[in-house]
C-alpha cells in the first residue's frame, strides 16, 4: 500500500487523465479523512446523470487500485452533497495542484492547521515572536524590545501566549506588580461568559519605562491557582446558540478587547515554539503584521522552517504569509560573530530561495510582481536581524532589575536590529 506522502502525487496522476470530465463536474472535493483515507465529494445534481456516474465509477476503481487502503470500497467512494462548498466545516481546503476544479479537504485531529491565514491587522501592528525550538532568547527579546519601544514613548502591549511554558511576565514584572489573573483565566472564564470578571485584572503595567508604557498580559496571575486544571480547558472551543467558536477565534476576540481597552501602539506576542497548534494560531490566525522567525544556525532550525514553508506551498497560501516573515539570528556568539551571522544569512537565503522567493527566469529582469531578493539584499526577510549573545542577559531571573538599571546603548547594541525593525513596522502602519 502507498504511504501518506504518496497520496497527493498519485491522486494528481489519476485525476490528470480525466481533466475534461472534471472541468464539467467541478467543483469536486477529495475528502482526506482523519485516518488519511480519501473519497470524493460531488454535488447531488449529478446523482441522476448516468454518464457522470459511470465516469465516477471508473475513477473510484482507479483510486482503489492505486491507493489500496487509502481509498474506500467502490460503493463508499463517492459522497453526494447538496452544497459541496459547505462540507469543509472549517477544515483546511486547498487545490489539488495541476488539476483544475479539484480541491482537497483536509481533516486534522488538531485545530491548528497552519494554513488558514488571517489578513494582517489593519490598525495596531501585531508582532509575533516564533521559533522552532525553545530557549533561543525569544522572551528576552520581547522584554528588551518592549522596554526600548516604551522608552521612545510607545504604548506596548505584551501577550504571553506560551501558556505551556510561561515566563515572559517574570522578566517584565517584579512579583509585587503581577496582576491577579492571566490569559489562561480569561480563556477559562470566557467558556461560561464570565470573561469580564477577570478582564480588568489580567493586565499590569511594568513600571519600567518613563515615557511610554508596557502593559503585560501574563499567562497566569500572581497566584497561578489551579493552573494545570485551567490549562487543560483553555484551548476549548466555545459552543453557543450561534454555533461554535474555536479557541483561536476566542483569542482573536480577546486581543480585540485588549486593543480597545488599552489602545497600544503595538502588540508583541510571545508564541509557543515548534510546529504546534497554539503556535499555528499565533503565526497564522491572529492577524500578525510581522512574524519574527528566531533561528540558531543549524539543521534543526532550517529543516523545521522548511517543513512549514513547504506546507504553505502545498496548501497554496504562501503569498498570503511570506511578506510578513523576518528571520532573526538568535544568540549570536561573541566569538566570530560576524562569520557566524554571514553563514546564518546564507543558510536562510538558500531556504527562502528554494521555498518562498519567486524564481527570476535566467536572462530576464525581475518585474514589479516578482517577489525575490538577492542573498546580499538587506531588505530581504532572509537577511537575519541579529541579536547578540550577552553575558548580562544570560539569566532571566535578573531581567527586571537588569532592564531597570540598563542603559539604552547596551540594549541597542544587543537587540538594536529587532527594535529598529519593529519601530519601522509601527511607522509603516501610521503612514508617517
Ligand atoms: N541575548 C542574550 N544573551 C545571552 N543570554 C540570553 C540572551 N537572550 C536570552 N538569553 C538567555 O537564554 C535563555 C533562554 O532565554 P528565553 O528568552 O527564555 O528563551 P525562549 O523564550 O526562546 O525560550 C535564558 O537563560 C536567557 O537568560
Ligand atoms: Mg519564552
Amino acid at each position: 500500500m502507498i504511504t501518506f506522502d504518496q497520496l497527493i502525487p498519485k491522486l494528481q496522476e489519476i485525476f490528470s487523465n480525466h481533466n475534461e470530465f472534471l472541468q464539467l463536474t467541478a467543483p469536486i472535493y477529495i475528502n482526506r479523512d482523519l485516518n488519511g483515507r480519501v473519497r470524493l465529494i460531488v454535488s447531488t445534481k449529478w446523482q441522476s446523470d448516468q454518464r457522470v456516474l459511470e465516469k465516477l465509477a471508473i475513477i473510484s476503481q482507479q483510486m482503489l487500485e492505486t491507493l489500496g487502503k487509502r481509498a474506500f470500497p467502490i460503493e463508499q467512494a463517492v459522497l453526494f452533497e447538496q452544497s459541496v462548498e459547505s462540507v469543509a466545516f472549517g477544515a483546511p481546503v486547498f487545490p489539488l495542484e495541476g488539476v483544475p476544479g479539484v480541491s482537497i479537504i483536509d481533516r486534522l485531529a488538531t485545530q491548528g492547521n497552519w494554513s488558514t491565514i488571517a489578513p494582517a491587522s489593519a490598525e495596531i501592528p501585531r508582532v509575533v515572536f516564533f521559533s522552532i525550538k525553545g530557549g533561543v532568547g525569544r522572551s528576552t527579546a520581547i522584554a528588551a524590545s518592549a522596554w526600548s519601544l516604551a522608552q521612545s514613548g510607545k504604548r506596548v502591549l505584551v501577550l504571553d501566549l506560551d501558556l505551556e511554558s510561561p515566563g515572559l511576565s517574570t522578566s517584565l514584572l517584579p512579583i509585587d506588580r503581577r496582576p491577579k489573573y492571566g490569559i489562561t483565566d480569561w480563556l477559562v472564564e470566557d467558556l461560561l461568559d464570565n470573561g469580564d470578571e477577570v478582564f480588568e485584572s489580567m493586565v499590569a503595567s511594568s513600571g519600567l519605562s518613563h515615557d511610554g508604557d508596557i502593559f503585560v498580559v501574563p499567562a497566569h496571575g500572581a497566584d497561578s491557582g489551579e493552573y494545570v486544571a485551567k490549562l487543560g480547558r483553555a484551548w476549548m472551543p466555545k459552543v453557543n446558540s450561534s454555533g461554535q467558536e474555536s479557541w483561536s477565534q476566542r483569542l482573536q476576540r480577546l486581543i480585540s478587547l485588549l486593543e480597545k481597552r488599552w489602545s497600544p501602539d503595538v502588540i508583541l506576542i510571545d508564541s509557543r515554539a515548534g510546529i504546534d497548534e497554539v503556535a499555528s494560531a499565533c503565526v497564522t490566525d491572529l492577524g500578525a503584521n510581522l512574524v519574527l522567525l528566531f533561528a540558531l544556525d543549524g539543521d534543526q532550525t532550517w529543516s523545521g522552517y522548511r517543513i512549514l514553508f513547504r506546507h504553505w506551498r502545498t496548501t497554496g497560501v504562501v503569498r498570503e504569509i511570506r511578506e510578513r516573515l523576518q528571520v532573526v539570528g538568535a544568540l549570536i556568539p561573541e566569538l566570530d560573530g560576524i562569520e557566524y551571522t554571514v553563514g546564518l544569512r546564507e543558510e536562510a537565503w538558500s531556504l527562502f530561495a528554494d521555498e518562498l522567493y519567486d524564481e527570476v527566469p535566467a536572462g530576464s529582469a525581475a518585474t514589479e510582481e516578482t517577489w525575490s531578493f538577492d542573498s546580499s539584499d538587506e531588505g530581504g526577510p532572509h537577511y537575519a536581524w541579529a541579536i547578540r549573545w550577552n553575558r548580562g542577559f544570560n539569566s532571566l531571573r535578573a531581567m527586571h532589575s537588569r532592564l531597570n538599571g540598563i542603559d539604552a546603548d547596551e540594549v541597542s547594541a544587543i537587540f538594536g536590529q529587532v527594535i529598529q525593525g519593529i519601530s519601522n513596522a509601527i511607522q509603516g502602519e501610521d503612514g508617517s
